[in-house]
């Protein structure tokens, strides 16, 4: 059994399912002191009944499993021991340590999300390589409750925030960057292609924590945008959650309903317009740049109050995955196909869906053709500076040229 806590106090116990014949599935209940103000998800409420779920667990306890890389790394080093490797054993290990508001322990100990200090100027500037993953895999995995396929840890480093405004609670032990790496038999350069597609990202006006590129490439290093600086959390919740969907299901849906009109059912604020404005600029966005990994995980919600307002979270994994995939289409459809849009179309959309006027939508795309023309000028200075990155970023170039073209029209 585990207890799970919400902002630092516990709030309900999950265990295993009860179905004695397929016991593959997950029950989860509140304490029958929680108040709602503790409930875990804001599909969640806090009630007297169990929250079951048939298979697996339920898309909020799953939404930060590691996947990929990460989740064979620690099933390697705990499956020997435990005899079998489930999401249940995987959350009792890496979910002390997680992205967003909720935590997960034994059910007799308290709470601990301390993680080892890892300078983020090391990751940056020592040029350590393939080396200094293998060091910070074996040193952080099982501190690192973060999903997604490509390679990456969570560490802390809370000195890295000295310069910022906010500065961050002494006492803080929790971690405090995404650290992402790349495979290079399978995306070569992925760091530098995320980091110039985050630079076109805010160009656009979008939201965007502080992302910096590792002198040699081999890194892309993300400060967390759920933490504040008295060291709580603030509520994260992706659309996975959000369209009580699977892990394995986020290709599963439409930028029409599994996104847009989603997020308007739990945004709660009187901010959702211009909110919708940003997720269509992002949406856009990921056609222009040739995202095909634009699915229902890399869309999501923040929040302070569970039950109050809920806005959209910054901008998170962007990248050309056309400049390694050449056929890749959309992630999820859009007017029921998963091809890329036309401009005509992507117009369509977004004055259907965020009742913009046609002025409008016109201005947002060409904002974003500017966007990546200031981007391409920088990509092309930084691929002379580092030959190993000039064949994928001449890809991007041209990926991007197509896009404009074909997605805005210009
Ligand atoms: N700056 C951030 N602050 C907090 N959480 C974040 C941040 N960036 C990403 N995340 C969370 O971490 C998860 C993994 O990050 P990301 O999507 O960049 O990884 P990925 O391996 O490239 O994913 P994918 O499997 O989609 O390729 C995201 O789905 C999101 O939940
Ligand atoms: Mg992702």
């Amino acid at each position: 059994m585990i207890k799970v806590w919400s902002d630092g106090i516990a709030s309900g116990l999950l265990d295993r399912g009860r179905d004695p014949l397929s016991g593959r599935g997950s029950v989860f209940a509140y304490l029958h002191d929680a108040t709602p103000h503790r409930a875990v998800s804001v599909t969640m409420p806090v009630r007297l009944q169990s929250w079951d779920t048939a298979l697996g667990l339920a898309p909020i306890f799953e939404m930060n499993l590691p996947e990929g890389a990460l989740r064979e790394r620690l099933r390697l080093r705990f499956a020997k021991a435990a005899g079998s490797f489930d999401d249940f054993d995987l959350l009792s290990i890496v979910g002390r340590s997680q992205l967003g508001r909720l935590r997960y322990s034994g059910t007799e100990d308290r709470l601990d999300e301390s993680v080892p200090f890892q300078s983020v100027d090391e990751v940056l500037y020592s040029r350590g390589g393939i080396e200094l993953f293998r060091s910070l895999m074996d040193k952080f995995a099982t501190d690192s409750g973060i999903s997604g396929v490509q390679p990456k840890v969570l560490i802390r480093d809370e000195k890295a925030y000295a310069d910022s405004d906010e500065r961050l609670s002494q006492t803080f032990r929790g971690a405090t960057h995404i650290v992402k790496f790349w495979n290079p038999d399978e995306f070569p350069q992925l760091a530098a292609n995320e980091y110039f597609c985050l630079q076109v990202a805010r160009r656009c006006g979008l939201d965007l924590p502080t992302y910096r590129l590792a002198e040699d490439g081999s890194a892309l290093v993300i400060d967390r945008f759920d933490l504040h600086a008295d060291g709580t959390y603030c509520g994260f919740e992706d659309f996975c959650v959000l369209n009580a969907r699977r892990t394995d299901e986020k290709y599963r849906g439409s930028y029409e309903t599994s996104i847009m009109k989603r997020f308007q059912q739990f945004s709660n604020s009187q901010h959702v317009f211009a909110d919708m404005e940003k997720l269509f600029t992002l949406i856009a966005l990921n056609c222009a740049l040739r995202n095909g990994d634009a699915h229902l995980k890399n869309f999501a919600i923040l929040y302070d109050d569970v039950l109050g307002e809920a806005r959209l979270a910054p901008v998170y994994d962007v990248i050309t995955t056309t400049a390694y995939l050449p056929k890749d289409g959309m992630a999820l459809t859009m007017d029921g196909s998963t091809h890329w849009p036309t401009a005509k179309k992507l117009r369509a959309f977004g004055e259907m869906r965020i009742m913009g006027a046609p002025k409008k939508i016109g201005q947002i795309l060409e904002r974003i053709a500017d966007a990546l023309s200031d981007t391409a000028d920088l990509l092309r200075m930084h691929a002379r500076e580092n030959p190993a990155f000039a064949s994928v970023g001449a890809r991007m170039l041209e990926e991007w040229e197509t896009g404009r073209q074909q997605s805005l029209g210009s």
